[in-house]
């Protein structure tokens, strides 16, 4: 196990809605695990004014995401690990006394010097605050390290994530800098570089000579919630498309790392961001649909459209959906078409990552048709997490027939398997000082350089469609068009297993 130095997480935006589901939730989970250091302390910072025991009650004892019931003495000493302090972050007047208050976890009996700041606030603050730790010193390494967790979204375009990157290093060096994408938080997501590097079956076949295509869709079953001033500026390509899926496309798709590091990691990513090929206007139009969800009932319950939903501009062409279809321009993937796609109100929560192999060359056997008899690995992310694998098998009786039968893993067959929330996971990693699952600033302008055309295309040319979907649909009615062929998206289900059928709310 790694060493994991005494230190301060300290948490701006405190009394916010991540602190409470994700945040503390994972500290406390670590906390069970037993893989806090001795010296250690959470110091909620905000501007709500209300003391150390109120906070420990409400965000701690009272925290409907954090353990059970029967955990209630766990979390009882939980919080005494937990602290309180009310600034106005915005104003540098407080942080001396935030650096004082810091001062005070000396009386641990060892003085705690290291800190991790995590930004869990509107984008907006990230400079501010940022550059008020720089004034006051908090930012200075000679006592102890210092460490700063940044949240999405990491910028608007490419621009905006320039700046922002530019602005965070006046104050803190690259390598003090974590950018959270939670899918590299997950346990499938880093699985996919294990199943690829540490399999000799997988590896020779992972490129253009034999994979089809490869298909990533991340859908949701949920709207925006209460979420309408965020989503209606931001819409499904910023929301989960620069971010979360395209991590998922350099897990993979990046060639392998020379080590398992947060430099050589994070240098293959850069390389394949690098590598998506940029589309024109008129690739733009036939390779990218969006689309917006729809009043609709389902099972007798009617579902708002988007355009109703509170925070949303009455007449917005935000989209809920996104699918795109693209090319990686390097030796291993040339010409290997890449789909992807996420919506919210769909008709089932699921994220996964298939990987379509090239029919036999020639064939031998009776088949009922050539695409239900392709060679499929289905990498499940959530939920009913795995993998499956499809393959051709002797129909028994008589001649030679093929069916496709499956073979699969799930996690939860794995006796000792604990999962860890994403947040735990990343959380841990920050407090070990390894930046492997973090985005890199370099990389991240990267993914923002293949999505901006998009972006821009979209603003400049009302033209460009934006369709409806009635909520619990599988998105716009056209989307099977993007696929080459005629084989269309394949329909997941919850149970990896429920394979090909089509899954209604
Ligand atoms: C967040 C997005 O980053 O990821 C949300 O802002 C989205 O809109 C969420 O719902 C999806 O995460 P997960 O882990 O539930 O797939």
């Amino acid at each position: 196990m790694k060493n994991t130095d005494p230190q301060v997480l300290i948490i701006f935006g405190a009394s916010g809605d991540l602190t409470t589901r994700k945040l503390i939730p994972a500290v406390f989970d670590l906390y069970k695990r037993k893989m806090l250091p001795e010296n250690y302390a959470i110091l909620g910072v905000s501007r709500t004014s209300i003391t150390n025991e109120d906070y420990r009650q409400r965000f701690v004892i009272e925290n409907k995401y954090l353990g059970n019931d029967q955990e209630q003495d766990v979390k009882i000493e939980f919080a005494k690990l937990i602290y309180y302090h009310s600034i106005d972050t915005k104003s540098l007047d407080g942080y001396e006394s935030l650096k004082n208050k810091l001062n005070e976890f000396n009386s641990f009996g060892k003085v705690i010097q290291n800190y991790v700041f995590y930004l869990s606030t509107p984008p907006s603050l990230y400079k501010i605050i940022t550059n008020n730790l720089l004034e006051v010193g908090l930012h200075d390494q000679s006592q102890g390290w210092r460490r700063v967790i940044i949240e999405k979204p990491f910028g608007y375009d490419v621009e905006t994530a320039k700046e922002l990157n530019k602005q965070l290093q006046q104050s803190f060096e690259e390598n003090q800098i974590y950018r959270i994408d939670h899918y590299l938080g997950k346990e499938t997501v880093q699985n996919l570089l294990v199943t690829r590097f540490a399999n000799t079956i997988f590896e020779p076949l992972w490129n253009r000579n034999y994979i089809e295509r490869v298909e990533i869709t991340s859908a949701e079953l949920v709207g925006i919630e209460k979420r309408g001033g965020y989503y209606d500026g931001a819409g499904a390509i910023r929301d989960m498309l620069q971010n979360h899926l395209l991590q998922l496309v350099a897990m993979t798709a990046m060639e392998p790392p020379t080590r398992i590091d947060a430099d050589s990691i994070r240098n293959e990513k850069l390389k394949l961001f690098h590598s998506l090929r940029k589309m024109t206007p008129e690739e733009i139009k036939s390779n990218v649909i969006r689309g917006q969800y729809l009043e609709s009932t389902i099972n007798g319950e009617t579902f708002p459209g988007y355009r109703n939903e509170d925070g949303v501009d009455p007449e917005s062409r935000t989209e809920t959906y996104v699918a795109i279809k693209f090319f990686i321009d390097n030796w291993r993937w040339a010409d290997v078409p890449f789909y992807v796609r996420t919506g919210k109100r769909l008709p089932t929560r699921v994220s996964e990552v298939v990987i379509y192999f090239k029919h036999n060359h020639h064939h031998l056997f009776k088949q009922r048709s050539l695409e239900k008899n392709q060679n499929v690995l289905i990498f499940r992310i959530q939920p009913n997490e795995g993998v499956l694998l499809k393959f051709g098998l002797k129909k028994p009786g008589s001649g030679f027939e093929v069916e496709t039968v499956n073979m699969d893993f799930l996690y939860d067959d794995l006796s000792d398997a604990y999962l860890p929330d994403a947040y735990e996971r990343l959380i841990l990693d920050c407090m070990q000082g390894d930046a492997a699952l973090f985005a890199r600033g370099d990389s991240v302008e990267a993914s923002w350089e293949f999505i901006d055309p998009i972006l821009k295309a979209w603003e400049n040319d009302d033209s460009i469609p934006i369709y409806g979907y009635p909520a619990g649909t599988w998105g716009p009615e056209n989307i099977d068009e993007l696929i080459e062929g005629e084989s269309g998206w394949r329909n997941p289900c919850k149970n990896l297993t429920n394979d090909g059928l089509y899954c209604e709310l």
